[in-house]
């Protein structure tokens, strides 16, 4: 089935000037790009993307860390979108992340690990509602 994802290049990674790396990965693991921007969060916006981990320890480092620089939001389409893209991000932790993986390979730490991806279709909606209408959509 296809489906939709939404992937971001944190700002660590932004930073780092690894955007095109992650893309590249992205279109060789056969995912599309139906929507990017750049964009510079505030803290009240990163607040509101992660509000499931508002009472989490590392919520203020984390909303800190995702308003200190542009990042760029993207929707990821195709079979099994969610999965496929969480697979080649690999574990949250960059220590933890298999060889090959994104996180393993352009992440620092277990919070600046370079990109995001939504966990369940879910999320996908919530967050991709978050960032973009549909006219900035193409698929
Ligand atoms: P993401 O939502 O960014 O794709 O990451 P994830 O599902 O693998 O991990 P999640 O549990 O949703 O955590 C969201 C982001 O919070 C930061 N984090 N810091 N200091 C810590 O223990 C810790 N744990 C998580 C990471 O930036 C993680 O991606
Ligand atoms: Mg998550």
């Amino acid at each position: 089935m296809s489906q939709s994802t939404l992937g971001i290049v944190k700002p660590d990674a932004v930073k780092a000037g690894s955007l095109g790396a992650i893309v590249k990965r992205l279109e060789a693991g056969d995912l599309t790009v139906v929507g990017l921007k750049m964009i510079h969060l505030t803290r009240e916006l990163a607040q509101g993307f992660y509000r499931v981990h508002r009472n989490r320890p590392f919520f203020d480092s984390l909303t800190a860390f995702m308003s200190e620089g542009p990042c760029v939001v993207m929707v990821l389409q195709g079979e099994n979108a969610i999965d496929r893209w969480r697979a080649l991000l690999g574990a949250t932790d960059p220590a933890q992340a298999g060889e090959g993986t994104i996180r393993k390979d352009f992440g620092q730490n277990i919070e600046r690990n370079a990109a995001h991806g939504s966990d369940s279709p879910e999320s996908a909606d919530f967050e991709i509602a978050y960032f973009f209408n549909a006219l900035e959509l193409t698929g």
